[in-house]
């Protein structure tokens, strides 16, 4: 299986949808996942069910189990990963630091320390975060900025992630390419983040809670954007460095009024918000703008879907998936 490519969080939202988008171009795909409870595990287990194919194998595993993940590396012997398996959300840090640790810092060291001893992984795509420019001011957020002003145990996570990629890439040669999603959002999306949060609250009629008293921007990105976007950073292979390691912004680079957001999405409802006004959280930041230069300079990448279109193909998918429309939902367990 010299072919073979790894995409761990498999179940997750971004997982599934890099999974699938790897089979539709003929790849061999092996998913890892523990299919958690940090939220629904039903969601997780539809995502994956969505695609069955033989070229795809899904296999349970936490990635703190070290001596796991290694055998079925050497069992595997995939020569590219895609890593994307985390405990995600900046809130959750506050309350569970110790999932942050296991599965981000942990983890994260257990898959390259697999990766490395396997011998044949050429390159690692693995997810960073927006959420690494912290406490920083200057709009739209480069990759040049620095990046030691985490505000969250998740920041941390994330920006230890990409030193520590740092680290294999110069001292093993292990070529890293790290992504710092922002805010992405779509079909088969998380509960946990406003987009699916707002949605669901609106088609229930339950009131939403806006953070900042309404005062923010997210630069929301659509999940087959991001999923482009990760693809060319697995397949750019030309670029030779010293050090094989490079970070690059996938975001919208157009932030949208958060209140906007609302807007477009209570159209596409044909029900109103109950708005409440919130003042900040602690770890959220006011506003997220990606400079994208350096993407579309290396990958060739923009992203090319609005919240109109974004929001319009997450809403149908909703509709159908929790019985919004009426029909019986299509949740498998449901
Ligand atoms: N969605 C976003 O807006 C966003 C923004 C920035 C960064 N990210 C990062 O992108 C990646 C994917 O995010 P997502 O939105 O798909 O999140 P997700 O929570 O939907 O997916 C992560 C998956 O990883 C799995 N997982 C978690 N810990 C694990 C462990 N120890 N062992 C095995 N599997 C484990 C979870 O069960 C889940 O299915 C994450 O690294 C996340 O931090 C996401």
């Amino acid at each position: 299986m010299e072919d073979t490519v790894l995409v761990t969080g498999c179940a997750g939202f971004i997982g599934s949808a890099v999974a699938e988008a790897l089979l539709a171009r003929g790849e061999r795909v092996a998913g890892i996942d523990n299919f958690n409870a940090y939220y629904e595990p039903q969601l997780k287990r539809d995502r994956v069910a969505r695609r069955i194919d033989p070229a795809y194998r899904v296999v349970e595993i936490d990635l703190a189990d070290r001596s796991a993940l290694s055998s079925l590396m050497q069992a595997l012997r995939p020569v590219r990963i895609v890593h994307l398996a985390a405990q995600a959300g900046v809130r959750y840090s506050f309350e569970n630091p110790h999932a942050y640790i296991d599965s981000n810092v942990a983890g994260f060291v257990n898959l390259l320390e697999a990766a490395r001893t396997a011998g044949n992984v050429r390159h690692v795509v693995y997810a960073s975060s927006s959420s690494v420019y912290g406490a920083n001011t200057k709009q739209p957020f480069s990759i040049d900025d620095p990046v030691d002003r985490p505000i969250s145990l998740y920041a941390a996570t994330k920006r230890a992630n990409e030193l520590m990629a740092q680290v294999y890439a110069m001292q093993f040669g292990l070529r890293c390419t790290g992504l710092r999603y922002f805010t992405v959002y779509g079909p088969w999306g998380r509960p946990d983040m406003a987009p699916l949060k707002f949605a669901r609250a609106i088609f229930e009629g339950r009131p939403i809670e806006i953070y900042g008293e309404g005062d923010m921007r997210r630069d929301f990105t659509y999940i087959d954007d991001i999923v482009d976007g990760t693809l060319r950073a697995l397949d750019e292979t030309s670029r030779f460095d010293p050090v094989p390691h490079r970070v690059y912004n996938l975001g919208n680079h157009r932030p949208e009024e958060l209140l906007h957001f609302v807007e477009v999405l209570e159209r596409e409802i044909g029900k109103p918000a109950k708005r409440v006004f919130k003042p900040m959280q602690a770890g959220d930041v006011r506003s997220t703008a990606a400079d994208i230069d350096a993407t579309i300079g290396d990958l060739g990448w923009k992203p090319t879907t609005n919240i109109d279109v974004g929001l319009g193909a997450m809403v149908t998918w909703l509709r159908a998936y929790y019985g919004y429309d009426g029909r019986p939902s299509r949740r498998a367990m449901a």
